[in-house]
């Protein structure tokens, strides 16, 4: 199984995130007969081409007899846009690779929609990642369908746990002077993942502590354009001012006045969000992570101690567990160096049947 060669077609993909939201955020290649690439697309806006469609329209005639490689099975059904499976009928594509099959019944088939025309399928290369017995490989980097699969099998949004924290695994310091643990590069990292999730969200004490905009922001502080923003979500019981900086624009600020993790994911849901960002703070995080919600963790490391500060996750009903035997593990899947900080990406265990 070559899965470099679905690398470009989920780097596109990554491109759809946010933006094709409530949609899959899905990348695609099209080579010719002679295997050189002649078109890449990604998912657009919902009522927008979908990803075959755009990489179809670069590549032209230049399709025909080729091959399209797609990081999700095209779909087969005819929503706001027509199915890909007979636009890449129609286009002559002789052969289809793709990573996961459609679990969304309303667009599934497309596979057997592109053998009927005597179309060569080859997919699912990997099983869903929510599959029962058989777990990505540890140290593969996140296939960026990954999340949206993840909130259509467990119907709830795909929950990303952001930490950045110092070696003795404290976000802040005791007297509220540190807003950023990392340096220059891991922001720029934080804030470009920003713009790929739907809403992020910290509680009522981050806000008390930082006011923070939580915007998404370029290295020069300037806020990127109004349809990469998240929703930002503000959660607990306490009244938040109105004039807090998480309500400003660009963008929407949210607040939901309750602690229940599976009330906030419910509403989110209801509310088209497919994958949230957490933030913290650490009393949240712990919530998170005891009602056993959390996908990924985004894990920021700075070559640092602080000594006294705020932890990373504050367990302050002891619901996170006491002993040894209730650890929690996640699965290692990618280590990026920014600056003189690393992002750690881990993925939660594939659930047992
Ligand atoms: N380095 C980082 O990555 C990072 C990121 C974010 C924050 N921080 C730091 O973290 C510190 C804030 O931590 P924190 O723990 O005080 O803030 P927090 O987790 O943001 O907020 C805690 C508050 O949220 C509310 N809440 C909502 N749902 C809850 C639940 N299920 N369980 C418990 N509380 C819930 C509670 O207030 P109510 O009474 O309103 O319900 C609680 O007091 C700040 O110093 C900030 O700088 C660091």
């Amino acid at each position: 199984m070559d899965l470099s060669l679905f690398h470009d077609a989920h780097r596109l993909g990554w491109q759809a995130a946010q933006l094709a939201s409530p949609n899959p955020p899905v990348g695609a290649v099209i080579e010719d007969p002679a295997g050189a690439v002649v078109g890449r697309g990604y998912t657009q806006r919902p009522g927008g081409a979908h990803a075959e469609v755009m990489a179809l329209q670069q590549a032209g005639d230049r399709a025909r007899g080729g091959r399209a490689i797609v990081t999700l099975e095209p779909c087969n059904h005819t929503g706001r846009t027509g199915p890909c499976a007979e636009a890449l009928i129609r286009a002559g594509i002789r052969r289809v690779d793709f990573l996961f099959a459609d679990p969304n019944p309303v667009a599934e088939g497309g596979a057997a929609t592109l053998r009927a025309a005597g179309v060569e399928v080859i997919g699912s290369y990997l099983p869903h990642p929510t599959g029962r017995s058989v777990q990505l490989p540890a140290w593969t980097e996140m296939y960026s369908v990954e999340p949206w699969l993840i909130s259509m099998a467990e119907q709830r949004p795909h929950v990303a746990l952001k930490i950045a924290s110092t070696v003795d695994g404290r976000v802040a310091a005791v007297d509220k002077t540190s807003q950023w643990i990392t340096g220059e590069e891991a922001r720029i990292a934080a804030h470009r993942d920003r713009t790929r999730r739907d809403a992020i969200l910290v509680g009522t004490g981050t806000i008390a502590a930082d006011n923070p905009r939580l915007t998404a922001r370029d290295g020069n502080g300037e806020p990127f354009a109004e349809e990469l923003q998240p929703l930002r979500v503000v959660m607990g019981t306490s009244e938040v001012p109105a004039d807090a900086r998480v309500f400003s624009a660009p963008g929407e600020g949210l607040h939901l006045q309750t602690r229940d993790v599976h009330e906030v994911l419910d509403e989110l849901w209801k509310r088209d969000v497919r994958t949230l960002l957490v933030e913290g703070g650490s009393r949240v995080a712990a919530a998170f992570v005891s009602a056993g919600v959390v996908d990924e963790v985004q894990y920021y490391a700075a070559p640092a101690v602080l000594g006294a500060g705020v932890a990373s996750i504050r367990n302050s009903d002891d619901s996170l567990g006491q002993t040894i035997g209730d650890i929690r593990r996640f699965v290692p899947r990618e280590l990026e160096v920014f600056g003189s900080d690393v992002r750690w990406t881990m993925t939660a265990p594939q659930r047992t049947p």
